[in-house]
């Protein structure tokens, strides 16, 4: 089955809903990103890739100056590998004989670090990375507070301890993921927060130093810190995991504060139904876009519509939707199409099997989204 969609056509044509990505936002949104990295000292980028999925994306990340990427998922990594992206840092940690064999595998090809907590997991990566003669590199996730692994800072030191005692592992670094720093709105209070933690880390890295731990990576900071983290006094090349800047959604827009970064990616949808003159229905639902805020996956927001005012409401269900408006500032007549920012990027993202990549208001590459359903 094909929607028969093709470089060239015109956006209106697509069939919808559809997954846009405008390439012009895109390549400048990758472009702030990285003219503001370089140069640094203090930071480097290690775009994370769990949004987008796309390894050519990453590849314009990595052209213009990120060190490597990072990504939760070992199944993505798999693909990335694959698609000539080696190296990766996996933001979580890694379970079941089968994956640790998988992960055995990605490291004989690539430069793969994986993330650790626990003493057993460590003996279980060893384990097996003995058995299937290679090494797996390993960082040392610090706990960042309710929903998050990782080894509280004060155990870190023993843990590493632990770590070089084993012959199949790597003892890499350090990594961490403080999520409640988007929350913070303040950007002088974000940064006294994530500032707090780096001078954690930066005694921390010390301490292991002191005792004759090597500590070559140090990896934190994300998207609503891209331009704090750099500047922090004490460390250099601290890698920051900035995945969201490159699409953007409105939570993070107005939640995060980051204007700077432009709307990629929106939803194409057509109106089907006006039976009322301030009611129309939509042919996208959650199920095309997502209906969630960013940074808590239990409100439902919605969508916001592009360049059009006066939308009082919007109720989603699965595959249609609703709206009422006010006074619209354009006409809402059926078969016309609008455009949709979705609150979050990431899980909207994830909802399609293509990209419509455009330019000029015209199709001008269609990316599949492989990478959708990889863990
Ligand atoms: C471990 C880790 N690093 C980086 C990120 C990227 O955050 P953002 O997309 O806000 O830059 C996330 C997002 O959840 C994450 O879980």
């Amino acid at each position: 089955m094909s929607d028969y969609a093709y470089t060239g056509m015109d956006k209106e044509e697509i069939d919808t809903p559809a997954l846009l990505i405008d390439l012009d936002v895109l390549e400048k949104n990758i472009k702030t990103m990285a003219d503001y990295y370089r140069g640094k000292k203090g930071a480097a980028l290690r775009p994370h890739q769990k949004g987008h999925r796309l390894p050519i994306i990453a590849k314009k990340q990595i052209v213009v100056g990120a060190k490597g990427v990072s990504m939760t998922s070992l199944g993505l990594a798999e693909y990335y590998v694959n698609c000539g992206v080696t190296d990766v840092l996996i933001t979580s940690e890694i379970y079941g004989r089968n994956k640790i064999r998988r992960l055995c595998s990605l490291s004989k090809h690539a430069d793969v670090t994986v993330g650790v907590d626990n003493v057993e997991n460590v003996r279980q990566l060893a384990e097996a990375a003995l058995a299937n003669r290679t090494k797996i590199n390993v960082a040392i996730e610090l706990y960042m507070g309710m929903g998050s692994c990782g080894v509280e800072i004060e155990e870190v030191k023993s843990f590493a301890k632990e770590i070089l005692k084993s012959k199949g592992v790597n003892f890499k670094g350090l990594w961490w993921h403080q999520g409640a720093l988007g929350g913070i709105r303040s950007w002088k209070e974000r940064k006294m927060a994530h500032f707090e933690t780096l001078g954690e880390v930066a005694i921390l890295k010390d301490e292991l130093e002191d005792v004759g731990i090597g500590v070559e990576m140090l990896s934190g900071g994300y998207t609503c810190t891209w331009n704090i983290t750099p500047e922090h006094p004490r460390l250099s090349n601290v890698e920051v995991q900035a995945g969201s800047y490159v699409f953007n959604d409105w939570c993070s827009h107005e939640i995060e504060g980051l204007e700077v970064f432009d709307y990629a990616l929106t939803v194409l949808t057509r109106c089907i139904s006006t039976p009322k003159p301030s009611q129309a229905l939509f042919d996208f639902g959650i199920n095309s876009c997502s209906d969630e805020a960013t940074h808590d996956y239990h409100s439902v927001v919605g969508p916001k519509f592009k360049n059009l005012e006066g939308v009082k409401e919007v109720h989603q269900r699965e595959e249609l939707s609703m709206a009422i408006f006010e006074k619209p500032s354009r006409e809402i007549k059926v078969g016309d199409v609008f455009e949709l920012i979705p609150p979050h990027a990431d899980t909207t993202a994830k909802s399609h099997d293509k990209y419509y990549c455009i330019r000029n208001n015209k199709v001008e590459a269609i990316w599949l989204n492989y990478g959708r359903g990889l863990f």
